[in-house]
């Protein structure tokens, strides 16, 4: 091999481009590059971004514009982007900044490799194709080295469901499942590199539906398959969409101990003519009983969402019925969102955008009502012991930062146990971010 060179990886977006980006890494691992911290030190800088918003995806190119200065140093220095945006501008992305030598989608990644080597050749090289051949089939697994308790495993890509503001369904592709057996597979891989708790990965990841033998397993089916691993001790999963929601794994929340009390269950708007605009194809009603079906199965779930304000046509009715849902749910963490245009959805050609100023005034209202709800949330949590996974060393000598069930970080002086136990804390206070806590057993 020749000398290692030095790769600097910087991930924009879902948890899935973070996912991606270990898996490139350790792909580009195998071909001698390293990974360094900062971009001035790198011989190959990747970018891996996120499309799902204007802002987001405009963050690429003034990022690109920082590195002019890296190239003019070093001529060697190559510039590629990955993710959402590379598969959704392609080779415009060189038009608008032609110091990027590579651009990938997500389904090419195991191309990255031979990429390379024709840049290192002095060509540009751009593979923005749904491959027939199943990537993760030849993405190099990551080396037998110890790791951070938690890591995220992609289960399910893609989506076919066309939500009417999203690029999701354009730049991932259709949905398509991994088998049970290769997830399996790298499910014990990651727990004999330390890992307790994993979370499912999929941009609709309850539609999962992998061949396990000769049939198609079940999201909760491939749940109760994982949770036979030992050292395994969460399961979580996400992102999902609320027409996936079956009873068998609202019941699964009942039945498997190691699946947490936690769901991330997007609904987007309280509004049915919103929800109908935006092709969603459920309604707030049919939202509320799954939730009322999951606080049966699993009273202690906690559950997090995903808000988009200020959809074409979204009046001050509707966006009250929105809030009505939030006061009805009360979610322990929500996501929300300015209604973003983006090219190629279907919303984007509507007439009728919402300004942007009351944009601005209902995402103010809506943050600052969720944001009480996670504070009511967090406050509940103090006085009571929990189990926390205790994940990485803190800044303070002694101090060890885990998470509870409900994704809390919490901080606590501990010197009986090790980074990857889970034990139980005693929840003192709770400060703007993470709950304060002491030691009460194993
Ligand atoms: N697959 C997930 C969500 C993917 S995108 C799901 O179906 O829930 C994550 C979140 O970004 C979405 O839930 C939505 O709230 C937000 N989002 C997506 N497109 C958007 C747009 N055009 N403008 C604003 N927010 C958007
Ligand atoms: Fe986007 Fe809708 Fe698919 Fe989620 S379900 S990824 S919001 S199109
Ligand atoms: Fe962004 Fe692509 Fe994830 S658009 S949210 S990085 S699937």
């Amino acid at each position: 091999m020749s000398k290692t060179k030095n790769l600097y990886i910087k991930t924009f977006g879902c948890q899935m481009n973070v996912y991606d980006s270990e898996r490139m890494a350790t792909s580009l691992g195998a071909e001698g590059y390293s990974e360094v911290s900062s971009p001035e030190e790198a011989d190959m800088i990747l970018l891996n971004t996120c499309h799902i918003r204007e802002k987001a995806a405009e963050k690429i190119y003034s990022d690109l514009g920082r590195y002019k200065s890296l190239k003019a140093k070093n001529p060697d220095l190559k510039i590629g982007v990955a993710g959402c945006v590379a598969q959704a501008e392609g080779e415009e992305i060189i038009r608008r900044q032609p110091l990027v030598d590579i651009v990938v989608g997500p389904q090419a990644y195991h191309r990255l490799p031979a990429m390379i080597k024709s840049v290192e050749n002095g060509k540009k090289s751009i593979d923005t194709d749904f491959p027939e051949e199943d990537k993760f089939e030849y993405l190099p697994s990551a080396p037998k080295m110890k790791r951070a308790p938690s890591a995220f495993l992609t289960v399910q890509e893609g989506c076919d469901k066309f939500c009417a503001f999203c690029v999701v369904p354009f730049t991932r592709g259709a949905e398509m499942s991994r088998p049970v057996s290769q997830i399996f597979n790298e499910a014990e891989g990651l727990v004999e590199r330390g890992v307790r708790d994993i979370t499912l990965l999929g941009q609709n990841v309850n539609a999962y539906h992998g061949p396990m033998g000769s049939a198609d397993a079940t999201l909760p089916q491939l749940i109760k398959e994982l949770s036979k691993i030992n050292d395994l001790k969460r399961i979580r999963f996400t992102t999902s969409h609320p027409n996936d929601m079956t009873q068998e794994l609202i019941d699964a929340h009942g039945e498997v101990e190691k699946l947490m009390p936690y769901l991330h269950l997007p609904v987007q708007s309280g509004s049915d003519d919103v929800l109908t605009a935006m092709n969603r194809k459920h309604t707030a009603k049919s939202y509320m009983e799954i939730i009322e079906k999951l606080r049966f199965a699993r009273p202690d779930i906690a559950l997090s969402g995903d808000f988009i304000v200020g959809f074409p046509g979204e009046t001050d009715k509707d966006f009250e019925q929105t809030l009505e849902l939030v006061r009805e749910i009360k979610y322990a963490q929500a996501y929300s969102f300015k209604y973003s245009t983006r090219p190629g959805t279907s919303a984007a050609d509507s007439k009728k955008q919402v300004p942007e100023e009351i944009k601005s005034e209902r995402l103010a209202k809506l943050q600052n009502l969720l944001s009480q709800h996670q504070k009511e949330f967090m406050g509940s949590m103090v006085g009571r012991i929990l189990p926390v996974l205790l994940e990485r060393p803190g800044r303070m000598d002694g101090q060890l930062v885990g998470r509870t069930e409900y994704l809390h970080g919490v901080h606590a002086t501990i010197d009986q146990a090790q980074i990857g136990d889970i034990v139980n804390l005693r929840i003192l206070g709770a400060d703007t971010n993470s709950l304060r806590a002491e030691f009460v057993s194993f």
